[in-house]
């Protein structure tokens, strides 16, 4: 979803064109959460102005603009102070143009102008408020209302400082948002703010910081105006006025020179910095001479006093291709590794003992609670349906798996001894947020997956797995899938700890636990078979996947990752209900993929292989190695190592995320940014 990059250098003189490239890079690192458009503002040379350039499409188009549109020898000319701020769009009110791209400004002059990341939800209102009083709009967009209202209320509350015009707008819109602002009747500064949608702030000092937190402000910085509240078709309502900030604390680093980066997630800024402030709703965060400070209008009583400033464990690296030509394919290829961080320090197979720190306090709790519930959206939530058999299994508690977005629809009843687990890669998918805020407001325990630390599921968990599988960049997640599918195992597996009559099994899990990486690596040696397979298959319209029990969900993971990738038709078919309508489907020009391996649904699955070759389907199997009796019903099939059942499908799905990624690039689709798909969904 959209990107934001802002850059602010205070002191530390870099010419226009040097920020320009910063901002360019910034942009580079968010292209994988998916975008349709891009943009950029910068000061012009006399700092007097604004300049902006937009684009539709890429990156590199915007790139190529910016080279043309920013050749004179007065954007060489270094600057002591500046600030630009970047933006990549998906599109969501108003088609994909140069239009509607951010920055949107304020007014002709570009007084004020935001880049913004979620949804403005009430924007019409905003909208007719504006209207009436004279404002005139040149997008389709919800951002546009936000750079005019901060210029009307500039107009009528000619005293408030930067950061109260932002505050005060931020008052009167409704939904969800990440917005940095920059404007020439503020020079020097920057004005940024989250709601729902996530945003940080990265500092970058020559020495050490001499603090690992930043005070928070409340209240009002002065007594003027009065706040007014913008009501459905544009009506106002005058707000109570607040009490005025008590403090004057703000955070101003030892040395003098400084740099500021306002970023949407961490790969934008690791390779200027570790030191960054994840952002808490209703945060604004400003940066005026040199310093910056974190401030909020209302305090409540479990209201911290300071931010926190994280160190990102991240290394640059690991947002880097590499050798690969693909993040994707790198991120295949990264799972023997992945699968044993996931692990590590957790698992210890000679004493076959496992801690997850994130939640061992409240184990106990967990025990003695009504029912597990795992929510997810896409691939996570397929996690939570590969290990729901063995969660039922090892916990002997019911487990409901549920699309976030449905769960919310119907309202789904939730109790206080309810365990609710959210799954999520980005930490950030607004369904899935929803749907814990919604299950916490009703006392249910709170636990997160994700793979991103500092992320809004992880903070608002009330404890959780990293699933530590390493920076994800591809939009169509795998090692992501792998990890969260071990960490739901190792849950499992905690559980039952002290279950004399399940000790057995969990010996064989852990021992397989144990053979993992070696056996996904042997996996991950049927590349160029499975390309071959590829190049039967790019053409086709259609491919149906089949299985059945602990493979269900490779199923349904790998026709997300067929349809993601590859624009393909692709469903992931429960066999037991082949003859309840997917059987009419088959005949010998269908590709159909079929998952058979010998476990307690083999003969099952067999049937249904049987029904699909008898209706001269010829499908490709996957199957385990040496499995001859399986094998004879196809020339086509891939072998996988055995394993235990309830961890096949870490082995299966391997093959899928190769196929879907082969048959992508046969066809010629954008591997890690498929069309319309964003990494992140912030929004709703
Ligand atoms: C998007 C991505 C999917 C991902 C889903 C959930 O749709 O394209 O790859 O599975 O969001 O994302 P999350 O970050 O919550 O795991």
């Amino acid at each position: 979803m959209c990107g934001i990059f802002a850059y602010l250098n205070y002191l530390t003189p870099k010419s226009r064109l040097e920020v320009l490239d910063l901002l360019v890079t910034g942009l580079k690192r968010l292209e994988y959460r998916g975008y349709d458009s891009t943009g950029v503002a910068i000061d012009s040379p006399d700092s007097k102005n604004i300049v902006m350039v937009k684009r539709t499409g890429k990156v590199k188009v915007l790139e190529d603009a910016i080279k043309e549109h920013f050749s004179g020898g007065e954007y060489s000319e270094p600057v002591m102070t500046h600030i630009g701020i970047a933006h990549t769009r998906w599109a969501t009110h108003g088609v994909p143009c140069e239009r509607n791209s951010h920055p949107h400004r304020s007014d002709e002059g570009n007084g004020f102008v935001v880049v913004h990341n979620g949804i403005i939800t009430n924007y019409n209102d905003v909208k007719t408020f504006l209207a009436k009083r004279g404002y005139e709009f040149e997008s389709d967009t919800d951002t546009e209302v936000f750079a005019k209202l901060v210029h009307h209320l500039w107009k009528t509350h000619p005293t408030y400082s930067f950061r109260e015009l932002v505050e005060q707008a931020i008052l009167q819109v409704e939904g969800a948002f990440a917005i940095a602002v920059k404007s020439k009747h503020f020079p020097g500064e920057c004005v940024a703010s989250r709601r729902s949608s996530p945003l940080l702030v990265a500092i970058k000092t020559k020495s050490r910081l001499a603090t690992d937190h930043i005070p928070i402000l409340y209240g009002k910085d002065t007594d003027s105006g009065k706040p007014q509240e913008i009501r459905p078709h544009g009506q106002t309502r005058e707000l109570p006025v607040l009490p005025r900030s008590d403090s004057t604390s703000e955070f101003m680093p030892e040395e003098k020179e400084v740099e500021y980066f306002f970023a949407s997630d961490a790969s934008a800024v690791i390779e200027h910095t570790n030191r960054v402030i994840y952002l808490e709703d209703d945060d604004v965060a400003a940066v005026r001479d040199g310093t910056l400070s974190i401030h909020r209008l209302k305090k409540s009583l479990d209201d911290p006093h300071a931010r926190e400033i994280t160190t990102l464990k991240m290394e640059i690296q690991q947002i880097m291709k590499g050798n690969y030509d693909y993040f994707m394919q790198k991120e295949i290829f990264e799972q023997p590794d992945s699968v044993v961080n996931t692990m590590r320090g957790r698992v210890r197979f000679d004493g076959n003992a496992i801690v997850l720190g994130g939640i061992k306090d409240y184990i106990p709790e967990i025990k003695r609670c009504r029912r597990l519930m795992l929510i997810g959206c896409g691939t996570s939530y397929h996690s939570a349906v590969a290990t729901r058999q063995l969660l039922e299994e090892l916990t002997e508690l019911p487990v409901i798996v549920e699309l976030a977005s449905d769960f919310l629809d119907r309202n789904t009843p939730i109790f206080r001894d309810d365990v609710c687990f959210f799954i999520s890669q980005s930490g950030e998918t607004a369904d899935t947020l929803m749907a814990l805020r919604y299950c916490k407001q009703r006392g249910a325990l709170i636990v997160g997956i994700t793979n991103t630390v500092g992320s809004s599921i992880c903070r608002e968990s009330h404890c959780g797995v990293h699933i530590n599988a390493g920076p994800e960049i591809g939009v169509a997640s795998t090692k992501a899938y792998t990890s969260q599918f071990i960490s739901l195992v190792m849950f499992a597996l905690v559980m039952s700890e002290d279950r004399l009559s399940l000790q057995q099994r969990r010996l064989e899990i852990l021992q397989a636990l144990s053979n993992l990486a070696d056996q996904i690596r042997k996996v991950l040696k049927l590349d160029s078979k499975v390309q071959e397979l590829a190049k039967d298959l790019y053409q086709h319209k259609s491919l149906l996947i089949m299985g059945r029990g602990y493979n269900f969900a490779t199923c349904l993971e790998g026709a997300l990752k067929v349809k993601e990738l590859t624009y393909m038709h692709s469903e992931g078919i429960m066999a037991g209900e082949l003859k309840h309508g997917p059987l009419a489907l088959v005949d010998d020009s269908m590709p159909v993929l079929m998952i058979v391996l010998r476990d307690p649904v083999y003969v099952k699955c067999m049937n249904a292989l049987q029904q699909v070759t008898s209706r001269k389907g010829c499908p490709v199997i996957i199957c385990e190695e040496g499995d001859e009796e399986t094998k004879a019903f196809s020339s086509r099939h891939l072998e996988i190592p055995r394993t235990v059942d309830c961890l096949q499908g870490i082995l299966t799905v391997i093959p899928m995320q190769l196929l879907s990624y082969h048959i992508a690039v046969l066809r010629g689709c954008d591997v890690d940014c498929p069309r319309n798909l964003a990494k992140s969904v912030t929004v709703e």
